[in-house]
């Protein structure tokens, strides 16, 4: 059998059965299915606000790179929050899990993501990929078009947790985006209904496609940290991220579709 490119995606659980029913209803349904999962392992969603930003703060400081804390300052935080959502994961009331977003309304109706970390005791509940789902449904609310951001080249967790679960894209390659040598993938998804019931990597049908000789369509399969690939391919708009492959000794390739 024949697996074509466009056919990769398969439905997103948590959205069933809601292709039928009004946008409303649809986004309402699928943030009570979110908090319900997280629920029945004991983690509690909210939606942060300003009077967050200390608990926060002291999160970032204690969970991620130093880099990282001392760019997510209180007042970069602040005015994202302002401008965007903070959703929150908290476990026995204190916060395990944070996605912020910042909304920009040129030249599209965009929402960005500005951080999302999960503390290294929780990771492996999908609580980095539950927490975003829940932001797209907001950012969808709100009527943004695209969901942006950009991911270091060897963050295997979130470029996994974004292209392969969340339907991101990997549109673009910046070899130096903050400092020399610290170059970042930036990646798309298009908020449709259709992309967010869809928006999960089918691994059956990903590996059956990549070791089926009959594939329709241009491919190629590179390794993320190869900087002069990404550069040739992926900047130049040619290709596009469309998957990540698992590789047998624990890293991920990438698979470019045109
Ligand atoms: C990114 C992050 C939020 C994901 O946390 P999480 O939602 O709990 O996700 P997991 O730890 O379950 O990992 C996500 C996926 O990556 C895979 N993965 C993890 N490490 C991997 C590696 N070295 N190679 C390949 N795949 C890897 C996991 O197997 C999992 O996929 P699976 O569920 O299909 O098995 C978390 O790792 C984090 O907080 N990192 C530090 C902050 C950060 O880098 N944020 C993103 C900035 S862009």
């Amino acid at each position: 059998m024949n697996v074509k490119l466009s056919n990769l995606h398969a439905p997103n659980p948590y959205f069933a059965n809601l292709e039928a029913h009004s946008d409303h209803r649809f986004i309402e349904t699928g943030k009570n299915r979110i908090i319900e999962a997280l629920a029945q392992n004991n983690f509690e969603l909210k939606i942060g606000s300003i009077s967050d930003i200390l608990a926060l703060k002291k999160f970032i400081n204690l969970n991620c790179r130093k880099l990282t804390a001392e760019q997510l300052t209180e007042a970069y935080l602040f005015s994202s929050i302002q401008y965007g959502e903070l959703v929150l994961i908290y476990y026995n009331k204190v916060i395990v899990a944070f996605h912020l977003t910042c909304y920009h309304f040129v030249p599209h109706k965009i929402s960005a993501v500005i951080y999302v970390a999960v503390n290294s005791m929780h990771r492996g509940y999908k609580l980095g990929v539950l927490s975003s789902y829940y932001s797209s449904l907001l950012a969808f609310e709100k009527g943004c078009e695209f969901k942006n951001t950009w991911i270091a080249p060897d963050n295997y967790p979130s470029l996994v947790n974004h292209i392969n679960y969340e339907g991101f894209s990997g549109i673009d390659f910046k070899p130096s985006m903050f400092l020399p040598g610290q170059g970042r993938i930036v990646v798309s998804f298009k908020l449709t209904r259709l992309n967010l019931l869809y928006n999960r990597i089918d691994m059956g049908k990903l590996k059956e496609f990549i070791a089926n000789p009959n594939i329709e369509g241009e491919f190629k399969i590179i390794n993320p940290e190869n900087e002069n690939e990404l550069l040739e391919f992926i900047s130049s708009q040619q290709f596009k991220i469309s998957a990540c492959i698992p590789t047998e000794t624990g890293n991920i390739n990438f698979l470019l579709t045109k």
